[in-house]
């Protein structure tokens, strides 16, 4: 039995594929390479000695979808493909309401026609809008998101969520990632963001490295301790682990379930700078700038339900996070391109 991962070549897919094979689980990854290299794969395989099948291709695509389940016996699928940049979002709301939507309708429709009614779903924290409370739990009511893409992540949980009411054949496991960073501590595999990058590490990353001058800080009169904005930022190492942990669930045939995976402990910007700065001994220029649109004061997860039920939770803390992105950029300084 496989696991499809769609999206298995970007940043927090390439990671699951190390986790899950370690774990002794098949792989077979579903990526139209948008957004990602296929060289993350091949690194895939230098760290774990085991192959991934790599199918190119677009799950918006009947026919490779087809091709995938007819060539493979596939257990449950790790839905991680879709277009993520907020920005780009806002500018190009029906490309991420294709890709994202109808892409995941696509896949799911030939899911069932397949007989595999398993899917773990990559959401976001960004599903809570501006949260009710602090620190925020899988029961905080879902709010108004800001952009495009906030929106694809929640319609796909009211969608993915009313399809397994209508069959309980599904398991749908609905994971909501507070803020990925860090990268793999081989530095054989991290974040290869294209141009200049919107969130917040890789930037401080790229100033690190000499190929931005200095980092913006988007705002500091927020109701914060220091007044720049606060995250839950999770290693994508351990983000990763949380996938195989999910997928324990899907195998109990759980029903519909949802996590947050953070670690519950929430930093400002300067925090993560500093911390940065500590971790590597490289100082990090800054400037203040004004607010950043839709952004919020402060994110922070209450991840007891993932560790209970689960029996995951972050082990990574911030300084393993800021040494292990770091040792990513310094050893590649242009991604899977060097
Ligand atoms: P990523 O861009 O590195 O990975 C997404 C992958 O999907 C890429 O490899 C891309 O080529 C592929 N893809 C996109 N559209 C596709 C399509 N139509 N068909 C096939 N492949 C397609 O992003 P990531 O950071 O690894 O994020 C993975 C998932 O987690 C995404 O769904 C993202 O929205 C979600 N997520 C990410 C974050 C974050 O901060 N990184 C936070 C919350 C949720
Ligand atoms: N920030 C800066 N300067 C930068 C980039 C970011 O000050 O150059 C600040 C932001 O204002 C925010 C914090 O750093 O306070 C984190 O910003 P990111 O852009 O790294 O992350 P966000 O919290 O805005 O959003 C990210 C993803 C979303 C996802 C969300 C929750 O981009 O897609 O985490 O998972 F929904």
């Amino acid at each position: 039995m496989a696991i499809l991962v769609t999206g298995g070549a970007g940043f927090i897919g390439s990671h699951t594929c190390v986790e899950l094979l370690n774990a002794n689980y098949e792989v077979v990854v579903l990526d139209n390479l948008h957004n990602a290299s296929e060289k993350s794969l091949e690194r895939v395989k230098e760290l774990t000695g085991k192959e991934v099948k790599f199918y190119k291709g677009d799950i918006l695509d009947r026919d490779i979808l087809n091709k995938v389940f007819a060539e493979n016996k596939i257990d449950s699928c790790i839905h991680f493909a879709g277009l993520k940049a907020v920005g780009e979002s806002v500018q190009k709301p029906w490309e991420y309401y294709e890709n994202n939507i109808s892409g995941t309708l696509t896949l799911v429709d030939v899911m069932r026609k397949n007989n595999c009614k398993n899917i773990i779903f990559s959401s976001s924290a960004t599903v809570y809008g501006n949260p009710a409370q602090i620190p925020i739990t899988e029961q905080c009511p879902k709010g108004q998101c800001t952009n495009p893409y906030g929106w694809t992540k929640s319609m796909l949980e009211q969608i993915l969520s009313d399809i397994q009411k209508a069959d309980q054949e599904w398991n749908v496991v609905l994971l909501r990632y507070f803020n990925p960073i860090g990268a793999h501590p081989s530095g054989r595999m991290g974040e290869n963001p294209n141009g200049i990058p919107n969130n917040l590490m890789p930037y401080i990353t790229q100033v690190a490295i000499g190929k931005l001058p200095e980092l913006g800080v988007f705002g500091d009169d927020y109701d914060t301790p220091d007044g720049t904005g606060v995250r839950d930022y999770i290693h994508v190492v351990d983000l990763a682990v949380g996938h195989v942990a999910a997928l324990k669930k899907i195998e109990e045939k759980a029903g519909l379930k949802i996590y947050n995976l953070g670690t519950g402990v929430g930093y400002s910007v300067l925090d993560i700078v500093k911390n940065f700065e500590e971790a590597n001994g490289i100082k990090i220029p800054y400037q203040i700038k004004p607010r950043r649109a839709g952004d919020i004061a402060t994110c922070y997860s209450d991840a007891t339900l993932a560790k209970e039920e689960l029996g995951w939770e972050a082990k990574y803390g911030i300084k393993e996070m800021c040494a292990d992105s770091w040792r990513w950029q310094k050893n590649n300084p242009n991604g899977y391109d060097d």
